[in-house]
């Protein structure tokens, strides 16, 4: 919950309330339409009095044409009012969702990797879909039916003191007693409504792990306990919006009765007046009707001010995340990295998470061309290290400098043009084979992708598919192997033909039949290139010009093969655990 000695109006709804900008005309026309109802109102509330002074009591024939008439025209025009207050403000509302959406998925895409790692992909997702929506309800309900509502007041206000001024007078003694629960309500809401969002994110993320992890679920027997963990989920989402419930369905009762407190008074002394002849009947009834009129928009304020609240705690929730400081950024005045072979340097480079110091003073220079292996004990720092080329993160100190170039001048888009990655985990999306491998080149020919699909080795099963190239990877559903996957990847790595080649070779998902094929796939994709190849397998690490042992975010050996081998370190080492009774293993 934010401190409540904050300032109303925060940027971030000024920001909100501009999102209607371009929507300013359908916006004035909904108020007029607002307007017209509001005076309809007040309208109905006036012609009571002739109705009942001169139909009723003094018998006018002619009043009895004319008051009805009247009223079937009050009446066209609110119907009409009703009609575009309604659909104009729900075009606004919808475009209001449809930009946020935008504007939200916008800003995610452009955030740095660390972000992806610090927030859950479900959390992400319901400030997409659930978030924005509450959004949309307070700005076209609430926003709209409170401004509705305050001209029905003002029209009926204006009734009620043209009728009888000082019991008008009084009303208005009333009026600030009413807006009190109001406002009481209105922060309990939003501190529910606050929870309920927070715990819909928390199913959402749920789900969204139960769902793609559920191999492990499954394997693990472990269906029963997500269950169970689920069922408290929705019990605690349950008990939650019930105490929101209980309020706002509170909030209406309280509201009544204090209008009920009110129209007996008016009656008793308004009453008292009619008798003594102060009052016509039909002044006092009009103002009576006024005042009974009067309460329903107060009544629906302390309504619509709940649906705030909830509104407003989600736009907190939404600009929390359109708000985040992104910490890689593009250059004020970008450098443009050319085409062409480059040397990778490492200068002196330190990197922490955080706190955690994961590297510290690397110095390592890949030359045009040179393939550099980097082998290690797991957690070493190697992924980490290659993840700055990319600027997936920033140096804490030192620079990575392409060419002699600090990869921070230059321009993001130009440094990650030049570099092809295979992730440790194959990525695939849920899209066809072809578009797959010709992610980030889509304009590519039949003949490059199969080309390239030919040098991955992955040409021979794609075909074996009905769809062959078509085939959708959701389609496929898990029938991809771990090889199949991989080799999918470096066909998208060798399509975008990039002098820089970063290769985390995956330890885990591979069948022997196609580990062969891999690595012939890997040998196609390293050739020429400056590539940096996190080995796990020696014949990766037989193609590397040097190899880079990093332990404990330092490099603490670095040479050929041989070179290592004689001194007799962790290579030595590393190499003798991959070697049992003389023969190599996979990993
Ligand atoms: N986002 C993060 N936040 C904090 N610490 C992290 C983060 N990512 C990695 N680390 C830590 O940094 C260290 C180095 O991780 P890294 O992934 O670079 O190791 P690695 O050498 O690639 O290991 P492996 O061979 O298992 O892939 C590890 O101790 C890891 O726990
Ligand atoms: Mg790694």
């Amino acid at each position: 919950m934010k401190k409540r000695s904050e300032p109303f109006l925060k940027n971030r709804h000024r920001q909100l309330l501009l999102l209607v900008k371009d929507d300013w005309f359908k916006l004035l026309l909904a108020t007029v339409c607002m307007m017209i109802m509001s005076a309809s109102t007040a309208a109905t509330a006036y012609l009571i009095k002739p109705a009942l002074d001169d139909v009723f009591i003094n018998k006018d024939a002619r009043m009895l044409i004319l008051i009805p008439g009247a009223v079937l025209i009050v009446y066209f025009l609110r119907c009409l009012g009703m009609f575009g207050q309604q659909y104009l403000m729900s075009y606004v509302g919808q475009d209001i969702i449809r930009q946020l959406r935008n504007r939200l998925y916008n800003r995610i895409q452009d955030l740095p990797l660390s972000f992806f790692q610090q927030e859950k992909t479900g959390v992400l997702m319901s400030r997409i879909t659930y978030d924005v929506n509450i959004i949309r309800n307070m700005v076209s309900n609430a926003v709209t039916g409170s401004l509705r509502d305050c001209f029905t007041i003002i029209g009926l206000v204006f009734v009620i003191f043209y009728q009888i001024w000082e019991l008008a007078l009084f009303a208005f003694l009333v009026l600030p007693i009413a807006f009190y629960p109001i406002v009481i309500f209105g922060r309990k809401v939003r501190k529910y409504s606050s929870g309920c969002q927070e715990t819909m994110a928390d199913m959402s993320a749920f789900l969204h792990e139960t769902f793609a992890g559920n191999k492990i679920v499954k394997a693990f027997g472990m269906e029963s306990y997500e269950k169970k963990r689920f069922f408290k989920k929705t019990m605690r989402l349950f008990r939650l919006e019930m105490k929101e419930v209980r309020i706002r369905s509170l909030s209406s009762p309280v509201m009544e009765m204090l209008g009920g407190f009110g129209v007996a008074f008016v009656i008793f002394y308004g009453g008292s007046n009619v008798i003594s002849g102060k009052y016509s009947t039909g002044t006092f009834v009009s103002f009576l009707a006024a005042v009974i009129m009067l309460y329903e928009p107060i009544k629906k304020l302390s309504k619509l001010n709940n649906t705030m609240q909830r509104g407003l705690a989600a736009t907190d929730r939404v600009f929390d995340i359109i708000e985040t400081k992104t910490d890689i950024e593009e250059p004020a005045d970008p450098l443009i990295i050319p085409c062409g072979p480059h040397s990778v340097a490492f200068d002196n480079v330190s990197f922490k998470y955080d706190e955690k110091q994961v590297l510290e003073n690397i110095r390592l220079k890949a030359g045009a061309g040179e393939v550099i292996a980097l082998v290690g004990m797991s957690g070493g720092g190697k992924t980490t290290l290659v993840n700055l080329i990319p600027r997936f993160f920033d140096a804490c100190r030192g620079a990575v400098r392409i060419d002699g170039l600090d990869i921070r001048k230059a321009s993001i888009k130009s440094l990650r043009d030049q570099i092809a990655i295979v992730t440790q985990e194959p990525i695939l999306f849920n899209d066809t084979i072809r578009n797959n491998i010709a992610y980030g080149n889509l304009k590519s020919s039949v003949e490059q992708i199969e080309s390239v699909a030919k040098s991955a080795y992955a040409d021979d099963f794609i075909r074996s598919f009905p769809k062959g190239y078509e085939t959708n990877i959701g389609e496929l559903g898990g029938r991809l192997s771990g090889g199949e996957k991989q080799r999918l990847c470096i066909a998208r790595a060798l399509l975008k033909n990039a002098p820089i080649l970063i290769l985390d070779e995956a330890t885990s998902a591979l069948d022997t039949e196609s580990e062969m094929l891999v690595q012939k796939a890997l040998e196609n994709l390293m050739k020429g290139r400056t590539t940096f190849v996190i080995a796990h397998r020696l014949s990766t690490i037989a193609y590397a010009d040097r190899i880079v042992v990093v332990a404990g975010g330092k490099i603490i050996e670095e040479g050929t093969h041989e070179e290592l081998m004689s001194i007799k370190g962790e290579y030595h080492k590393l190499h003798g655990m991959q070697f049992v009774n003389g023969k190599a293993m996979d990993r």
